[in-house]
């Protein structure tokens, strides 16, 4: 679908001149990761991910719309209830961005009050779930333009327009693994939405425990919007985002075939070479907190102990995700609450489903 499909130009607001919409829109981690954008162009990958959307682990977003009587627009955030001016310059960049696509943007006021049941800006992708929420807050607007507007178009409008937001946020649009960017082994995958991953998958990946360790509840210092930057002179980056096509023509038959240590070794290895990304680049920086370190060779340890299948991922920061097959669930959580628990400050359980 090319990008011509997603304008909205008409004006016809006889039927919706003030409401409210509530959505709500998961956070998801990324197995094959996304990490540097193409040149000169707006949220177009320079590879293809491939994620989990996670249970319990989402934002909720009501967003209220009056049509504008006066010149001037206002668009007010509240986050857990208390006005929020900090996240006002993203939004109104992206309402810039999408308006573009949804002309219709212009004509209203809006109110916007969102919560999370995780700490904002910490490693836990909060970005994704939050404009993925508010994306879909808007085709739900659009949707009382167009009567006609079909689900699938919805999905995708909805996904198409979260990628202006943050990129990863494309992906949360869906639940189970989704896929953004164009990769020539996967059917429909393109640079402008995420699509639902189109094949097979054994039994034990259609669902996993993720338990998250909240090692840092703090904000990182570096944004991710500055790490994707990063890249384009990142000596290293060409080799990366080759090894990351690679890597994903390698999960297509890990997840048809079932097999978990493979899986394992493959995600555990994207996250370290994500971490290395920001390591290598100019200015450097460390995401992980020593804490971080002591839960990765735990787990290491553990597993070569135990035999059991339990594998880390990082996102953008020191927080780590375990991620583990459900039948193996009460034996794992017992020893991450036993040997884990004091390395963290919070531990979030969710589900990759
Ligand atoms: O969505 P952004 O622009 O905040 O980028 C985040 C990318 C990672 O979360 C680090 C990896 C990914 O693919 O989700």
């Amino acid at each position: 679908m090319k990008k011509s499909c997603f304008f909205y130009r008409k004006k016809k607001y006889s039927l919706v001149q003030n409401g409210v919409i509530t959505k709500k829109s998961p956070s998801n981690i990324a197995l094959i990761k996304y990490w540097g954008k193409q040149k000169n162009k707006i949220q177009i990958p320079s590879n293809s991910s491939i994620s989990y959307s996670l249970e319990k682990v989402y934002t909720e977003t009501r967003l209220i719309y009056h049509l504008r009587e006066k010149k001037k627009r206002s668009i007010k955030i509240f986050f857990s209830g208390k006005e929020n001016t900090s996240f006002l310059p993203k939004i109104l960049e992206f309402f810039h961005r999408i308006s573009l696509y949804c002309s219709y943007l212009r004509d209203f006021n809006f109110v916007i009050e969102t919560k999370n049941t995780f700490p904002h800006s910490s490693g836990i992708a909060s970005s994704a779930s939050s404009m993925s929420a508010l994306a879909l807050c808007i085709m739900e607007i659009e949707k009382k333009l167009v009567s006609s507007l079909e689900e699938d178009f919805f999905l995708r409008k909805a996904s198409f327009l979260a990628r202006f937001g943050s990129g990863s946020a494309c992906r949360s649009i869906y639940p189970g693994l989704v896929v953004w960017g164009g990769h020539k082994s996967i059917k429909g995958s393109n640079n402008l939405y995420a699509i639902p991953y189109p094949y097979k998958i054994h039994p034990i990946f259609t669902k996993m425990g993720d338990t998250i360790l909240v090692i840092d509840e703090y904000p990182k210092k570096i944004l991710s919007s500055k790490g994707h930057q990063l890249m384009i002179h990142n000596p290293y980056a060409k080799e990366r985002f080759k090894c990351a096509n690679k890597n994903m023509d390698r999960l297509i038959s890990i997840l048809k075939m079932g097999d978990l240590q493979e899986f394992g070794e493959l995600i555990e290895h994207e996250a370290l070479t994500l971490h290395a990304m920001i390591m290598t680049s100019h200015p450097y920086f460390l995401w992980m907190k020593p804490n971080t370190l002591h839960v990765l060779y735990k787990v290491w340890d553990f597993r070569k102990q135990s035999k059991k299948n339990i594998y880390f991922t990082l996102d953008a920061g020191a927080n780590v995700h375990l991620l583990y097959p459900i039948q193996e669930i009460v034996s794992i959580r017992k020893w991450i609450y036993s040997d884990l628990f004091s390395y963290c400050k919070k531990i979030i359980e969710s589900f990759c489903q």
